[in-house]
């Protein structure tokens, strides 16, 4: 084999592999792991545990927006911080890799600008401590939760026979 075959073969090799990898960080990144939902919206298809994991998830958000409504009832500014910083970025982060792979970018997006919202309420709570104030900000937030239950759906991917 000639010097000049084996660069082409390098080459070649390097690019089939640069093609390889920018397609698995287009699946990872951007596309995720979707299909057409059956009601017009778009399913994340996850595993059972995963799907378990992100719907708990969803149901602790339920749980801190009373959390936060209760204690604005009561202009009550330091419950409200600790209500909000439940389900703040630092929330995110338990994730697991698997499941952030599998989730179309807009979703990350939509998911973590509500969680960010959730930590600007816990720190403006303390730091400006306006129960108006922080009507906006989780009006705001809810509006993220009606977009993203507007666009997206969840479904289990079908169990494997093992
Ligand atoms: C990034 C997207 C996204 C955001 C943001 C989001 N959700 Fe969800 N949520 C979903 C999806 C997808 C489902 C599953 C819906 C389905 O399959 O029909 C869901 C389901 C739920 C459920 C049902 C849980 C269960 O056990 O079945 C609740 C309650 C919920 N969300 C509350 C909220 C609240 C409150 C917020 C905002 C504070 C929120 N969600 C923000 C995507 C999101």
């Amino acid at each position: 084999m000639t010097e000049v075959t084996k660069s082409r073969i390098y080459r070649t090799v390097i690019v089939v592999l640069l093609l390889v990898i920018a397609g698995m960080a287009y699946k990872f990144i951007f596309a995720g792991s979707t299909a057409a939902g059956d009601d017009q919206r778009v399913a994340v298809i996850l595993d059972p545990g995963e799907r378990a994991l992100m719907l708990r998830e969803m149901r602790e958000f339920v749980g801190s927006v009373q959390g936060i409504v209760d204690a604005l009832s009561r202009e009550d500014m330091k419950a409200v911080a600790v209500a909000a910083r439940r389900m703040g970025m630092a929330r995110s982060h338990d994730v697991p890799a698997g499941l952030m792979g599998k989730l179309p970018l807009e979703f990350k997006a939509l998911a973590l600008g509500v969680h960010r919202g959730f930590d600007a309420m816990a720190m403006d709570a303390e730091s400006i401590g306006m129960p108006r104030h922080t009507l906006e900000q989780l009006s705001a937030a809810l509006q993220q939760c009606v977009a993203c239950h507007a666009r997206y759906q969840v479904k289990e991917a079908p169990v494997r026979n093992r």
